[in-house]
């Protein structure tokens, strides 16, 4: 239904065909194709300009995000190979699990295939803004359409940081050290919610396509040459050392992310959760990058032979 789309292109291992024709009867100009198996991925991702990756399998209660990494892993490095050889210039809005380690698994397959831009690589952290403003509004009053959070760091319990100091409009009488403790913590653990919610059917998938089909928009924005396009995302970055990403506030444009945007000023609370929250997003990023540089000579010399061979993957949403 999003008018800056003129041809969407369905992939998974199965199924695809009968979403696509589903899909397809919605009363918009939009051409729709869905594309199953592996040997049909190539021709789901030629002409791409964006492509959403929200394969693997999703989290059960007690799981963390970190919990799917040894399955998502491989389905994203495959994903990401036939992306590289097929629509080497599309920008990628990375939502697979655990997102703090699946950007840089991405990055590193790029690199490898040299075709790697920073700034078409974009990890999507739009959910934990969402929540952040549905949250806080609901709290604290405004409307949670046009309210304005900063969230960043990663997105993984204490990685995502709501910079709840900076609210716009700030909200009359601010927030007590209290209110602003436990609605960090909410935004925190969105997901967990609704995975707890689910009972083991799944994480959330209803508000993930939202944020996605909102982060997409933004991105479609962009690239068609709209000025102060400006979201989340999780990019690589220089804002916090020792993190090579690191999600924060961006400005979109024709090739990407045009700018990353500084964090601004921090509560005494704050720059505590970025301390703190610094450890564990360091070493998500390293297992990505470990994993990657251990799977890539696998991986390329299958993709030669079958492209996309790789992706031995459950279909459903890997977030
Ligand atoms: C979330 O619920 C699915 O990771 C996603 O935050």
């Amino acid at each position: 239904m999003n008018p800056l789309i003129s041809d969407l292109a369905l992939y998974d291992i199965a199924n695809t065909p009968g979403v696509a024709a589903d899909l397809s009867h919605t009363n918009t100009t939009c051409s729709v194709k869905g594309y199953a198996g592996e040997e049909q991925l190539a021709d789901a991702l030629k002409g791409c300009d964006l492509v959403i990756i929200p394969a693997g399998v999703p989290r059960k209660p007690g799981m963390t995000r970190d919990d799917l990494f040894k399955i998502n892993a491989g389905i994203v490095a495959g994903l990401t190979q036939a992306c590289a050889e097929n629509c080497p210039k599309a920008m990628i809005n990375m939502i697979s699990n655990p997102v703090n380690s699946t950007v840089p698994i991405a990055a590193e397959v790029l690199k490898d295939a040299g075709v790697y831009d920073p700034r078409r690589l974009m990890g999507v952290t739009h959910l934990d803004v969402m929540r952040a403003r549905t949250f806080v509004s609901r709290s604290k009053g405004g409307d949670p359409n046009t309210i304005d959070i900063p969230v960043v760091g990663g997105h993984a319990g204490v990685t995502i940081l709501p910079l709840l100091s900076q609210t716009r409009p700030f909200p009359k009488g601010g927030f007590t050290a209290e209110e602003a403790r436990a609605l960090t913590h909410r935004i925190q653990n969105g997901g967990t919610e609704v995975v707890d919610a689910k009972a083991g059917a799944g994480s959330a998938t209803l508000s993930m396509a939202a944020a996605a089909a909102e982060f997409a928009h933004s991105c479609l924005r962009g690239l068609n040459g709209e000025r102060n396009v400006l979201e989340h995302a999780f990019v690589e970055s220089r804002l916090v050392p020792g993190c090579a990403f690191f999600a924060s506030k961006v400005r979109l444009g024709r090739v990407g992310v045009e700018k990353v945007l500084g964090l601004g000023k921090l509560s005494d609370a704050e720059a505590a959760g970025l301390k703190a929250l610094t450890p564990e997003l360091s070493a998500s990023i390293r297992k990505g990058f470990d994993f990657a540089r251990a799977s890539i000579p696998a991986l390329t010399s299958s993709s030669t032979a079958n492209a996309g061979s790789r992706l031995a993957a459950a279909p459903g949403l890997g977030a």
